[in-house]
């Protein structure tokens, strides 16, 4: 399948130059579809009715796990459904137990719902290790095993920086993880869907992945990936319908997951549209959006590095999907309200939900950064464009 093909799904793109995938990606018509069809045959409750409409309902959202789970090579009830990324992190860092004088490891680079879940925990005492990343924006993973001593019970680190695009070494920091026997946790929120992802190489105890960026999934949607034998380590916090196998007036017994972290009415139409979308992502293949986003990435970074007045965030050799910059003596949002006003390119501008990111890179003073970002339905004409009016901004305002 061709990027042509896959704009032809999504008829949004027709009158916009989107490049703001890392915030949220265009739902192509397949998955409005599916949930269209679920909203006209068979809108009722799913795991609750013994009609044929419930069990449709409880099959289809049944599918949906068995078509994630096989897509990344791991089992059904591994999977988890949740709200959006940040919902999957809460769960582990509310759930997971931590006593007063536990550390946690977690890199300054982290968007804050990688962040925040965790530097709430100060409240139980329990001791947060911020490990600074390179000027690149890059964790060193010599510098998390120094911080590792016999307090520390979990690692956590985006595999994706969601403000400059930069890729963190995943896989050696889930060995440092593996041998200090600690818990490990990777938020793919810039990953998952844009990139091959191979879970028995991360080997992460927790993965918390959105819906609806890279898999082309409805908003609403994500999930975590709970490696079988953390099932034990997770305190349900949202109890409930659907949670539990047995209850009387004085106690409860939990069900097995994924169940007894799924309480109440699920996001049954979401769930069956991210079936349909990543069935879609199956169908591009990939790695052709893999080798096609590469390509692009380096396009926007080096059309944008050249041009005067700008500063580039990041290291081109090791960015994904990102490019984020600014304009000397420009306000991040002032640039993004041009390329908008100008020829309707959406880009995200601002902190990025990850302040102590752009503190980090410098960038607080320009309001933050301007954030482009990509998928498999842009091409070089979008990048072209986009370089094309950041060069004029820049001669016009920039010095
Ligand atoms: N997490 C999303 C972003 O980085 C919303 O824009």
């Amino acid at each position: 399948m061709k990027p042509s093909e896959l704009r032809a799904d999504i008829p949004l793109l027709d009158n916009i130059i989107y490049l703001d995938a890392a915030s949220t990606t265009p739902t192509p018509k397949p998955v409005v579809d599916a949930m269209c069809d679920y909203f006209y045959n068979y809108n009722v409750n799913t795991g609750r009715g013994a009609y044929k409409l419930a069990v449709k309902a409880s099959e289809r959202f049944r599918s949906a796990r068995s078509t994630i789970s096989n897509f990344l090579g791991c089992n059904e009830h591994e999977i988890i459904f949740t709200k959006n990324t940040t919902e999957a992190i809460n769960l582990v860092a509310n759930g997971i137990d931590l006593q007063k004088g536990d550390s946690v490891i977690v890199p300054n680079i982290e968007h804050h719902s990688n962040f925040v879940p965790w530097l709430n925990l100060k409240r139980k005492g329990v001791n947060v290790k911020i490990i600074k990343a390179d000027e690149f924006g890059v964790v060193n993973p010599a510098e998390i095993e120094k911080n590792v001593d016999e307090t520390t019970k979990l690692i956590t680190i985006t595999h994706i920086s969601n403000s400059i695009g930069s890729v963190q070494p995943i896989e050696e920091i889930g060995k440092i993880a593996n041998e200090n026997n600690l818990l490990y946790l990777v938020d793919v929120a810039q990953s998952a869907g844009h990139m091959k992802l191979d879970l028995m190489k991360i080997n992460a105890d927790f993965i918390a992945f959105p819906g609806h960026k890279g898999f082309l999934g409805p908003v609403g949607t994500g999930f975590l990936y709970c490696k079988d034998e953390n099932v034990e380590n997770i305190v349900p916090i949202n109890l409930g319908g659907g949670t539990v196998s047995d209850v009387t007036e004085d106690s409860f017994t939990l069900d097995s997951s994924p169940a007894r972290f799924e309480g109440g009415t699920q996001n049954i139409s979401g769930i069956i549209g991210l079936e349909a979308a990543v069935k879609y992502i199956k169908k591009i293949g990939i790695d052709k959006i893999e080798k096609h986003s590469n390509k692009l990435t380096k396009l926007m970074f080096e059309e944008i590095y050249d041009i005067k007045n700008t500063i580039c965030y990041g290291d081109p050799e090791n960015i994904y999907g990102i490019t984020s910059f600014n304009i000397n003596n420009m306000n991040s949002h002032d640039v993004a309200k041009i390329l908008d006003e100008t020829r309707n390119i959406c880009v995200r501008s601002g902190y990025h939900c990850a302040i102590p990111a752009i503190r980090h890179f410098g960038a607080y003073e320009h309001g933050g950064t301007v954030r482009a970002s990509l998928h498999y339905y842009n091409t070089k004409e979008d990048i072209q464009i986009l370089a094309e009016v950041v060069k004029n901004i820049a001669e016009s305002f920039g010095d």
